[in-house]
C-alpha cells in the first residue's frame, strides 16, 4: 500500500513531496530559480518563499522566453463540483500576481463537463451552477478584465473542440490508462476529458505558464507529450503544494465535513471550525504545552498562517517561536487566525457581491 495517493480525482494520506516530485518527474524550485522568478518579476512572493509553489516543469525556459522579449499566457481552472474554498484560492491568488507582475493575459478554465463526468450523483445542470459561483471567487481576487477571460467547458466547446481533437488524436487509451488509472469501466466522457483541460494550452500562439496545484499534473504531462507532435510549444508548470484538511496534515482541503473553509462562510462559522475542528499541533493540557511548546509543523493553524494568511515573514516567525516555545497556547494561534481569516473574507465578500455584475467583462465570448 502506497502511503499516500496524488491524482486528479483523489489525494489523500500525508504527502511526502520529495517523493511525489520524483515520482511525477518534476524539477524542484531550487534557490536559484526562486531568486531568478523574483528578479524577473520585480519583486519575490511569500509562497514561492515559503516553498508552497514547491516544483515546476520548465518555469526557467518560460523565463528565459520572457528574458527575451517574448511574452507568455497563464492558464489555470477549477472543477466546479462545490463552492470555493480557501484551498482553491492558492494558485488563483499566484497566478493573480503573475499576471500583475509579467502583464500577462490569463485563461480560467470551468470544467461542469470533468465533474459531471466524475460525480455519479451531479447534473450538468448542477455543475454548471458551481461554475458560476466558483468564478464569482476568481473574479473578485482582482484579475484584470482586459487581460482575462473565463471559460466554461459546455458553453465554449466550439473553441475548444478543434483544439482538443488535435489532442485527443493523439492519446492512446493505453496512455491514459498508465496515467490516470482507467479501467473498463471507465466512463468515455473521462477518457477524452484530458484533451478538454489541455485545449487551453494552445487558445494562443505564445508559451504557457500554468500555476495549478500539484494533482493536476498527470494531465499536462500528457499535454506535454503531444505538443511537439502538433508543433506547438510543451506548456511549462509550476506546482503548489494542498492545502491541509482542517482534520490534519494527512490529505487536502475538500468538502468532506468540517474539513474547508468556504469563501462564503460567515465570521461565526470560521471561528467554530477552526476552534473546534482545526487540527492542533498542541500538548494535550496547558502545563504540559508550556512544557513541551507545540508542533507548527503539523498545526493546521499554523500551516495557514504560513501558506495563505500571514504573507508578513517576521510576524509569521514570531508566531512559530511562541508556539514552539509554549509561550502560545493552542488557542491564542487559532485566534489570531480567526482574525485573519475573518479580516480577508469580509473583504473578499464584498468583491464577490460586485463580481456578480461584471461576469460579461470576464466570460469569453466566441
Ligand atoms: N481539473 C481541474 C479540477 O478538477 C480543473 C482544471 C481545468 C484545471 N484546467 C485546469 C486546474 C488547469 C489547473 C490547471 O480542479
Amino acid at each position: 500500500m502506497p502511503d499516500f495517493t496524488v491524482t486528479p480525482w483523489h489525494v489523500e494520506g500525508d504527502i511526502d513531496y520529495d517523493k511525489l516530485t520524483r515520482q511525477f518527474g518534476t524539477q524542484k524550485i531550487t534557490e536559484q530559480l526562486r531568486q531568478d522568478i523574483g528578479q524577473a518579476a520585480g519583486e519575490d512572493h511569500f509562497m514561492l518563499r515559503r516553498g508552497v509553489f514547491f516544483s515546476h516543469r520548465e518555469m526557467d525556459r518560460i523565463l528565459e522566453q520572457h528574458k527575451n522579449g517574448e511574452k507568455f499566457f497563464l492558464y489555470t481552472g477549477r472543477g466546479p463540483s462545490g463552492d470555493t474554498h480557501i484551498g482553491h484560492l492558492v494558485p488563483w491568488v499566484f497566478a493573480k500576481w503573475l499576471q500583475d507582475r509579467f502583464g500577462a493575459n490569463m485563461y480560467f478554465q470551468l470544467t461542469d463537463d470533468e465533474k459531471f463526468y466524475s460525480k455519479h450523483d451531479m447534473s450538468l445542470e448542477d455543475t454548471y451552477e458551481y461554475a458560476m459561483q466558483n468564478a464569482l471567487d476568481f473574479i473578485a481576487l482582482g484579475f484584470d478584465p482586459e487581460k482575462t477571460k473565463i471559460i466554461i467547458n459546455t458553453r465554449n466547446i466550439r473553441t475548444l473542440y478543434p483544439i482538443a481533437a488535435q489532442m485527443a488524436k493523439r492519446i492512446n487509451f493505453s496512455n491514459t490508462k498508465a496515467t490516470f488509472g482507467f479501467t473498463n469501466e471507465t466512463n468515455i466522457g473521462m477518457i477524452f476529458y484530458t484533451a478538454l483541460q489541455s485545449a487551453p494550452c494552445f487558445i494562443e500562439d505564445g508559451p504557457v505558464l500554468i500555476p495549478l496545484g500539484v494533482d493536476q499534473d498527470p494531465h499536462f504531462r500528457l499535454t506535454r507529450d503531444v505538443a511537439p507532435k502538433i508543433k506547438r510549444p510543451k506548456p511549462a508548470l509550476i506546482h503548489n503544494m494542498m492545502m491541509p484538511g482542517l482534520g490534519g496534515p494527512g490529505g487536502k482541503m475538500s468538502a468532506a465535513e468540517n474539513n474547508a473553509i468556504y469563501t462564503t462562510d460567515t465570521p461565526d462559522m470560521v471561528r467554530k471550525k477552526i476552534t473546534k475542528y482545526a487540527f492542533s499541533g498542541g500538548q494535550s493540557d496547558v502545563a504540559e504545552h508550556r512544557k513541551l511548546g507545540g508542533n507548527p509543523d503539523i498545526d493546521v493553524s499554523y500551516q495557514y498562517l504560513r501558506m495563505f494568511f500571514e504573507p508578513d515573514d517576521a510576524k509569521l516567525e514570531s508566531i512559530h517561536a511562541d508556539y514552539k516555545s509554549g509561550r502560545m497556547l493552542t488557542g491564542e494561534l487559532k485566534q489570531i487566525l480567526v482574525e485573519k481569516i475573518n479580516k480577508f473574507l469580509c473583504a473578499h465578500q464584498k468583491k464577490r457581491e460586485e463580481a456578480r455584475n461584471r461576469m460579461g467583462e470576464f466570460l469569453y465570448e466566441e
